[in-house]
């Protein structure tokens, strides 16, 4: 019997966003969930560094835990290493998670859309090529915000959140041009998705929140078919911690996501 799990990884708590999707689609399959906690934020790290080290973190994960599929459910990782980890494992399949910038230039009605994300994810040459390549008709102003995913950290961990702040980190995405106003914000990082309802109440105007992660859900059941074995239980899946070290409520959070740590 072959229950290999489908591997979902991100820096931190942000990837939960993908997998909460992937559960509802896939409620027979078994997940790892990887928090590169030791590497949080991936925002700010340097592109060769990180890159490297991420090529060296999945060649262990895979070997440790022989998944089916690997889902990068975070931007800031997938917008650099995509190609790299498909090129130094060729047998494995990589799901990535880029910025919605497709969905989002076909939708829009005023033209003008913002990409929120970390600073890694804005300065991208993928992001750029996504630009080109498929909003080249269409106004797209990326916004960098070093804080967003550290908020979302620490409300999970804690519930509380600092309005203000959240408004200072959103407020470059509204633009107002020949009485035209921004009318899509694309959440592309992960952790986002967490903070929405606290954007939505501090946002000067209503926009759509674009949020990817039921698109990389469906990919993942895509791109996984019919390989292994799918059966309902009542198990944990596990949740790996790269520092080793979740606290109490860190703990709390993944098992509210059906995740054990340790
Ligand atoms: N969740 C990650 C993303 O989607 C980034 C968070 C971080 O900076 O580590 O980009």
């Amino acid at each position: 019997m072959n229950d290999a799990p489908i591997l979902i990884l991100d820096s931190g708590v942000g990837g939960l966003t993908v997998l909460r999707e992937a559960r509802v689609l896939m409620p027979d399959r078994r997940f790892v969930y990887v928090a590169d906690d030791a590497g949080f934020p991936y925002g700010n790290w340097e592109e060769d560094a990180l890159r490297d080290r991420l090529v060296a973190l999945f060649g262990d994960l895979i070997v440790a835990h022989e998944p089916l599929a690997c889902v990068i459910a975070c931007n800031t990782a997938s917008t650099l290493a995509l190609n790299a980890l498909r090129q130094s494992y060729p047998r494995m399949k990589f799901v990535g998670t880029v910025p919605a910038i497709k969905p989002a230039a076909e939708r829009t009605r005023s033209g003008l859309v913002s990409v929120l994300a970390t600073p890694g994810t804005v300065r991208r040459q993928y992001t750029q090529d996504l630009i080109d390549q498929w909003a080249s008709r269409v106004s797209v102003k990326l916004v960098g915000s070093v804080a967003l995913a550290s908020l979302a950290e620490r409300y999970m961990r804690g519930g509380f959140v600092d309005e203000q702040a959240v408004l200072a980190e959103i407020a470059p995405c509204f633009i107002e041009e020949n009485g035209r106003r921004t009318d899509i914000v694309v959440l592309a990082c992960t952790h986002y998705p967490f903070l929405v309802n606290r954007m939505r109440k501090m946002a000067p105007w209503p926009v759509d929140w674009l949020d990817p992660a039921e698109a990389i859900a469906r990919q993942a059941d895509r791109v996984v078919g019919d390989a292994g074995t799918r059966s309902m239980h009542g198990d944990f899946d596990p949740a790996v911690f790269t520092s080793g070290a979740p606290d109490y409520a860190t703990q709390r959070i993944v098992r509210g996501f059906g995740l054990r740590t340790g």
